[in-house]
C-alpha cells in the first residue's frame, strides 16, 4: 500500500506518534511522512491509498492549523480510507468527531480514530508541579502499534466503511474550557536577561507571528498568535513564558 501520514504538531508530541506509526510502516508499505507545514505543492493526496492524518487536541477542539488545511484542499477524486488521531493532554473530547466530518466533506473517510494521551504542553507552563502533564501514557508504543496493526487490517474492506466517532456527552464538562481557551489566550513574555537572541523562536513559530526588535528580543505579534507554546518549549534558555514575573520552571524540550 501507498500510505501518506500527515500531522501538524504544535509543540512535538504529534511528530513524535506520526514518526512512531512511519516507523512501524515502512519497510512494508511504501510511506511518506509530513508535516502539514512542509508540504510541497507536487504531494497529491489522490495517489495515495490509504491515509493517516494528526493533530494535537487544542481546547477541545482539533488545532486551527489542521483544520484550515482539510477547508483548503479540494474534495479528492476517490475516497481514501484515513486514520486519524489527536494527541491530547487529558482529555481530547470531540475534537476526533469534529474532524472526522470535516474530513468526510473531502472524501477522506475515517475507518479508526484514536486519542493519545501526551505530556500536555499547556499544563507543563501552569502547573509545573503536577507530574501527570509532563508524561506520556503508559504503554503509549503498544497502543499505537496495535491501533496500526488494525487500521491495516481494515484497510482491506472495500469498498472504506466510514467509522465516524460518536458526540461524547461528557465532553459537555468542557464547553467552559472550550469557550474561553478560543477567546481568552495569555500573553507569552520575553525574559531579557534570559534571552540570547538564538532567534529559535522566530524560525520555530507555525504561523510566522514573531519578530525580532533592533536588539534581537522577540516581539509578539499577538494577533496572529495561535498559543501553541512552541516558542516557549523550544527556547533553549527557558526565557520565554506565560508570567510576567519569572521565566517557566519546566518546559518538554529544555
Ligand atoms: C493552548 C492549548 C490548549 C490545549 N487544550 C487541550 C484540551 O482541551 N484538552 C486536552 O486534553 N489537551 C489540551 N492541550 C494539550 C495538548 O493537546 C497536548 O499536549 C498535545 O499532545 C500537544 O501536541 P503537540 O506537541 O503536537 O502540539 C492543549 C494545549 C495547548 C497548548
Amino acid at each position: 500500500m501507498n500510505i501518506l501520514i500527515l500531522y501538524y504538531s504544535g509543540v512535538g508530541n504529534t511528530k513524535m506518534v506520526a514518526t512512531k506509526i512511519f516507523d512501524l510502516l515502512h519497510g512494508s508499505h511504501e510511506v511518506t511522512l509530513a508535516s502539514i507545514e512542509k508540504l510541497t505543492t507536487d504531494i497529491s493526496i489522490d495517489n495515495y491509498d490509504s491515509l493517516v492524518i494528526g493533530f494535537p487536541t487544542i481546547h477541545a477542539s482539533p488545532a486551527q492549523p489542521i483544520l484550515t488545511f482539510i477547508e483548503q484542499i479540494k474534495q479528492l477524486q476517490k475516497s481514501i480510507p484515513t486514520f486519524l488521531f489527536t494527541t491530547c493532554g487529558l482529555y481530547s473530547a470531540n475534537a476526533l468527531r469534529i474532524f472526522a466530518k470535516q474530513c468526510a466533506n473531502k472524501n477522506i473517510i475515517t475507518i479508526l480514530s484514536k486519542s493519545y494521551r501526551c505530556a500536555a504542553t499547556d499544563g507543563v507552563l501552569i502547573a509545573p508541579t503536577m507530574n501527570i502533564w509532563s508524561c506520556h501514557e503508559k504503554r503509549l508504543d503498544k497502543k499505537v502499534e496495535n491501533d496500526v496493526s488494525v487500521f491495516i487490517k481494515h484497510c482491506s474492506n472495500s469498498p472504506a466503511v466510514a467509522n465516524i466517532p460518536r458526540f461524547k456527552i461528557y465532553s459537555i464538562l468542557n464547553y467552559p474550557n472550550k469557550y474561553f481557551g478560543q477567546r481568552f489566550s495569555p500573553q507569552i513574555y520575553t525574559h531579557k536577561k534570559n534571552c540570547v537572541s538564538c532567534g529559535k523562536c522566530v524560525i520555530n513559530c507555525p504561523v510566522r507571528c514573531i519578530y525580532k526588535d533592533d536588539k534581537g528580543y522577540p516581539l509578539f505579534d499577538n494577533e496572529k498568535c495561535i498559543h501553541c507554546y512552541r516558542c516557549i518549549h523550544h527556547c533553549p534558555k527557558k526565557a520565554l513564558s506565560l508570567s510576567k514575573k519569572r521565566p517557566p520552571i519546566k518546559t518538554l524540550y529544555y
